[in-house]
């Protein structure tokens, strides 16, 4: 065999971090990331070829089976949620290529908040309790057995939109409205982690627990986003939160969806509560997470490519366990200023760091991106959104974090800002004990 030849589809900060992670497996031959971004584009020595994958749609099927076949990808992995919901990986695996994501029926553990609540009453996964709601007397009257804070969410995908988490029961009701229906839930407390499975459907294997951070603003505060940083792992994570974790929620909840003959494969995001009564799950995403992605991939030491491949075609059970550098990664989100409110589009992003590296990733430090542009002269510009993630990584999270923010800080970006505290009370050591999982 010559090396393998990997298909990313996704064009954000966590197709660059998956790019980037593949690239430096030995197994891994060439990485396509389409349509990609200019981080990914530059990673690419054929700027003939990435020009072209540039104009792909990741939910056209047809097309994304085409470009696998004419790249001869042995393995496509579907970065965003979208294309899984869409059904592109049914469509790749029908055209007899071997593909990372889930099926169309599997990730309606995403798609659809109250088929994922069905799914773990079934597998007995402890969850907030919840009512699906249709009309707005539903609602109001959800509302009112559960006190505040309210929890509503949307049913459907809502790129990070479709949830509301506010004791102003007026303003839980106004975000009902537009979203019927929406699942209402008892409100959880309690530091929340992300830990994420990589799974054939029958094995899974965990990845160290990573935490974001959702709010736009320092101290939690501001509406939620995508996730303005990230950090891996948990210095302060409790003894068995990982064996936990797959014990009560990701083997339970497999064996369910194997049980209603559609099996779960790809990677299982599972995001958690720990609240004074115990671990909770928060929701499921069906593929990898943005941005805890580019804080927990540079520490693994394993080769992904041969990771997804053996998870895409069902050998799992054959790779033993995963193996991790030590220390810590911090990512550092740079998002435009107006985000997520008001987006602005545009603004340039000089290249004159130290760092040298808008493109180059680097030991300690490196940048992925996630919402850049090139302008007519061929110049970076943000494209809005969430822009660069700048990722530190340390012997411990300080270290990790001081060369994020050093590195961020070198960045010459007037548009753009960031959230000064990610990891910080994790880093002082503030996060109080977990008493129980
Ligand atoms: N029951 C709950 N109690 C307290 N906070 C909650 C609850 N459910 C959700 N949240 C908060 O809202 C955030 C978004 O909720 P959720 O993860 O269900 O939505 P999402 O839009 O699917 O998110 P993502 O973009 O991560 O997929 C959570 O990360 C959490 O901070
Ligand atoms: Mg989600």
């Amino acid at each position: 065999m010559t090396g393998l030849s990997v298909l990313v589809l996704g064009s954000g900060g966590r197709e660059h971090a998956l790019a980037l992670a593949l690239a430096r497996d030995p197994a891994v031959a060439a990485v396509h990331v389409a349509p990609g971004n200019p981080g990914t584009w530059a990673m690419t020595p054929d700027r003939g070829l990435t020009a072209r994958l540039a104009g792909l749609d990741p939910c056209n099927g047809p097309a994304v089976t085409a470009l696998a076949r004419e790249l001869g990808a042995d393995l496509t992995v579907v970065g965003p949620e979208a294309p899984l919901v869409a059904g592109v990986a049914d469509q790749l695996r029908a055209g007899g290529l071997a593909c990372f994501g889930p099926s169309a029926a599997a990730a309606r553990l995403e798609g659809s908040k109250s088929f994922a609540k069905q799914v773990m009453a079934a597998a007995g996964v402890p969850t907030a309790d919840f009512r699906r709601c249709d009309t707005l007397d539903e609602v109001a009257a959800a509302l009112d057995q559960f006190g505040p804070p309210h929890v509503v969410k949307q049913d459907g995908l809502a790129a990070g939109k479709g949830v509301a988490v506010t004791s102003d029961r007026d303003e839980a009701l106004a975000h009902a409205r537009d979203r019927l229906p929406v699942v209402v839930e008892e409100y959880l407390d309690g530091p929340e982690v992300s830990l994420f499975a990589i799974t054939d459907g029958a094995t899974a294997v965990p990845l160290p627990p990573a935490q974001d951070f959702k709010r736009a603003r320092d101290g939690d505060q501001g509406p939620n986003t995508g996730g303005l940083g990230a950090y891996c792992p948990l210095p302060w994570a409790p003894a068995g939160l990982v064996s936990q974790t797959m014990e009560r929620v990701v083997a339970p909840t497999l064996a369910e969806m194997a049980r209603r003959g559609t099996p779960f494969a790809g990677l299982l995001y599972v995001g958690l509560a720990l609240t004074a009564r115990g671990l909770r799950v928060v929701e499921f995403n069906a593929r990898f997470g943005d941005p805890e992605t580019a804080a927990i991939l540079p520490l693994l030491d394993t080769g992904l490519g041969t990771v997804l491949l053996a998870a895409a075609t069902g050998r799992l059970d054959r790779l033993g366990p995963l193996s991790w550098k030590p220390g810590f990664c911090v990512t550092v989100v740079v998002a435009d200023r107006g985000y997520p409110d008001r987006p602005l589009i545009g603004g340039p992003i000089r290249e004159q760091t130290p760092v040298g590296l808008i493109f180059h990733p680097g030991d300690q430090v490196h940048v992925v991106h996630a919402g850049t542009a090139l302008d007519a002269q061929g110049g970076l510009t943000a494209a809005g959104g969430r822009v660069l993630g700048v990722v530190g990584r340390g012997p411990d999270l300080a270290q990790a974090r001081q060369r994020a923010y050093a590195a961020a800080d070198r960045i010459d970006f007037p548009g753009g800002r960031c959230r000064r505290d990610i990891a910080q009370r994790a880093a002082e050591g503030l996060i109080p004990p977990v008493e129980r999982l």
